[in-house]
């Protein structure tokens, strides 16, 4: 069983994959954090208890001096006796204070992992996971915690949820309450994180901690463009291939909070959860609240380690789409080709030509509903605009399946205009606070998705045009962020809860679609990549990564976003030139190199295009069939890194997980006039393995193309790409 309780030393010791996590119930009935690291298969870990007087860090009631929480590093926070640190919860009480002092009460160990009422979750079987619930106890307030740790037997993973119980007879308030906490004896160590912007999603930052709190958050409303729900601390001496990371992500697609703080005595409280700012919640007596999941990571195999353990894990763990493991259509979206300016005429001239070069889908991006002609109008009025396709979807769709192509359709369903039906009908159904305007962004308002009658609207009418016709994908989209946050219909005093409801009512309705139309191909979307989320990876296997279409900004979007997420789950398309969002032109061959990397479609107008870019966009549609499964399926290797000022060329690997072939990626975003000669080494080759390089025939055996390196060829352009294939002979 990877997990165990001792009795003897009151240790806990829970193994995933190759990593372990101990813990052990202090005599005072506090729980102190032990270890995270490398695999030890002993449990005994007492030894690493150590107690100490220090001045100013007050000791808890019925504890020694020595004992204070201000200097025993703990597996979730207490607030108010001693622990001076971010508290990992506070629970405000009838009495109005907000001191709690949890204990251990007791514990159960089972196999498998439940799934989390309302919520992203990892999921697993018996022979998978198995999963601790730990509970502690505040005698004073009656609340009790349920600390949940899932390992997972195959991956360096452990999935941590907190669950809180109000047994008093009176309603408390949880005014914050991470969803994973974890405190380090040395916290000399590296932060990294991905802020970001719209067009700049997910680069990549990386800093020690220094003596303060840092907080990484969004308070959008939705994860964000502006920050990832994630963070990874790395040894110093940490690199790509090599040193130890401890990471967490956070499975929730709206505002969330990591702290990180290093402390007087060098010691480090890493924590992540809902973000307190927007949060608060009201639980009554008997009642019980479940915090998102967070999934953590170790590696000791530098970054590239933690983001191939996230990898595996979504893959296998996490996305749940009849679409997981299968080849996504190749698709061509309007939007780029034609904005708001189509008819049903360019639409079918754009799939006749998309299916004579085997293209497999057409997505009808944004204006085809209400009076949509611009971002003004009609946002909820789910129902065709018949003036722009005559006949509606049906008809449209039919004739695009005659053509041999599926059929798939954009949404916004979490928005409102204020010209449209929908509000003139119910105009409280916005977020909004009374006595005060609504701010706009993009011309638009937000639903209020707390409301179940909101809810229920959307379900009903996306479900009416799903089944007007043969749509076989969804692009699900949300173009701004949230303000405002207030609701019609919450009390005045728990107005708090709307934005965490906001979250809850969106993925009821991805969930009550998904039970409906179970092989329904959703791509999540927010101007691009705002909520490129582990959280909404449970609901949709894809996500358009960023507005940002131009391949060279690409290599930085996508490198950052696979730091936690697999190339199967990015959105990637090539789209025209100059770039609509940077004007840069690119060569057509190396749009299709960056977009490869991804789930793979246009964003053209394909009637534009010459004999030499059909002929182009036939050969990378077979590309996109003959890699495809290494690119969705294969370890992920980042070999240079965009961010790097000295990188020249940017080079990426797919290798097959058996070490049979690999494909080789290489871009470079600027010719250096006579410049440097690189070699780049390989990863996850087989050593003794001869491969032969498709190309150029040449051959090399693993171990030359691992430790000596594949010599990196002279490109004499700016945006030169090539591609280089692997085949174990
Ligand atoms: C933002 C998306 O990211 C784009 O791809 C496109 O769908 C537009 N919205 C449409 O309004």
């Amino acid at each position: 069983m990877p997990i165990s309780f001792n009795e003897k030393n009151q240790v806990f010791k829970l193994d995933a994959g190759n990593s372990t996590y101990a813990f052990m119930i202090e005599p005072n009935g506090y729980v102190a954090h032990l270890y995270y690291g490398d695999k030890i298969a002993s449990d005994a870990f007492e030894y690493l208890y150590r107690r100490m007087d220090r001045a100013f860090s007050p000791a808890a009631p019925g504890t020694t001096s020595s004992e204070s929480r201000d200097v025993i590093p703990q597996e979730f926070g207490t607030n108010g006796v001693g622990d001076f640190h971010a508290p990992s919860a506070i629970i405000r009480q009838g009495n109005g204070h907000t001191v709690t002092d949890f204990k251990y009460r007791s514990h159960t160990i089972r196999r498998g992992k439940p799934s989390l009422p309302g919520l992203p979750a990892t999921f697993g079987s018996d022979e998978e996971v198995d999963t601790l619930e730990l509970s502690l106890y505040d005698e004073a307030s009656d609340v009790e915690f349920l600390l949940s740790y899932s390992p997972f037997a195959k991956y360096n993973a452990i999935a941590r949820s907190v669950t809180v119980i109000n047994h008093s007879q009176e309603p408390v308030r949880i005014e914050k309450i991470a969803s994973a906490a974890l405190d380090f004896v040395d916290g000399r160590l590296d932060l990294i994180h991905l802020p970001g912007a719209w067009a700049r999603e997910r680069s990549v930052e990386r800093h020690p901690v220094n003596h303060s709190r840092t907080v990484l958050e969004s308070v959008r409303g939705l994860s964000s463009h502006q920050q990832n729900p994630f963070f990874a601390l790395a040894a110093p001496e940490t690199t790509e291939t090599s040193g130890e990371v401890f990471a967490a992500t956070l499975l929730y697609s709206g505002n969330f909070a990591a702290e990180i703080e290093l402390d007087q005595f060098n010691q480090l409280r890493a924590q992540i959860g809902i973000n307190e700012r927007t949060f608060e919640w009201e639980l009554r007596s008997g009642d019980r609240f479940t915090a998102p999941e967070a999934l953590l990571v170790y590696s000791r195999d530098g970054i590239g380690g933690m983001s191939r353990t996230y990898h595996d894990m979504f893959r296998n763990h996490l996305i749940r789409s009849h679409w997981k493991d299968l080849k996504r259509p190749i698709l061509v979206n309007n939007w780029e080709a034609t904005y708001f300016d189509f008819n049903e005429k360019k639409l079918l001239s754009i799939a006749k030509d998309a299916a004579e070069l085997g293209i497999e889908m057409l997505v009808l991006d944004d204006g085809w509903f209400g009076k949509r002609n611009d971002d003004h109008t009609s946002l909820g009025d789910w129902f065709v605009n018949e003036e722009k396709l005559k006949g509606g979807l049906g008809k449209l769709a039919g004739e695009i399946n005659k053509l041999g192509l599926k059929f798939g359709l954009w949404f916004e369903p979490e928005m409102i205009s204020r010209e449209s039906e929908l509000f003139r009908a119910h105009p409280d159904w916005c977020l909004h606070v009374p006595g005060r305007g609504a701010s706009e962004g993009r011309n638009q308002l937000v639903l209020d998705m707390s409301r179940p009658e909101v809810v229920d609207y959307l379900f009903q009418t996306i479900c009416k045009v799903l089944d007007s016709a043969n749509i076989e994908y969804i692009k699900w989209d949300a173009n701004r962020h949230l303000t405002e946050v207030g609701s019609a219909v919450m009390p005045a005093d728990r107005q708090k809860e709307v934005s965490h409801r906001y979250v809850l009512g969106m993925y009821e309705l991805h969930e009550r679609l998904l039970n409906r139309y179970p092989k329904l191909l959703i791509e999540g979307c927010s101007g691009g990549g705002g909520r490129f989320d582990a959280g909404m990876l449970y609901y949709v296997p894809q996500i358009w990564t960023s507005d940002d279409t131009d391949a060279i900004e690409r290599l930085k979007i996508q490198y950052g976003t696979s730091l936690v997420y697999p190339c199967s789950t990015m959105g990637a398309h090539i789209s025209d030139c100059p770039n609509h969002q940077t004007g840069r032109i690119n060569p057509f061959a190396t749009r299709g190199y960056v977009a490869l990397s991804g789930t793979f479609g246009y964003e053209l107008d394909l009637n534009k295009m010459n004999a030499e870019e059909r002929a182009l966009i036939r050969e990378q549609v077979s590309e996109y069939h003959k890699y495809n499964h290494l690119i969705a399926q294969g370890d992920f290797y980042r070999l240079t890194d965009p961010f790097d000022p000295r990188t020249v060329v940017v080079i990426w690997e797919h290798a097959a997980k058996d070490g049979s072939e690999a494909l080789v990626t290489m871009v470079q975003p600027r010719n250096v006039p006579n410049g440097q000669l690189f070699r780049v080494r390989l990863r996850g080759l087989d050593p003794a393995g001869v491969y032969e390089e498709e190309k150029s025939g040449v051959c090399y055996t693993g171990e030359m193309l691992m430790n000596a390196g594949l010599n990196v060829p002279r490109y004499e352009r700016d945006g030169a790409g090539e591609l280089f294939h692997f085949i174990r002979r």
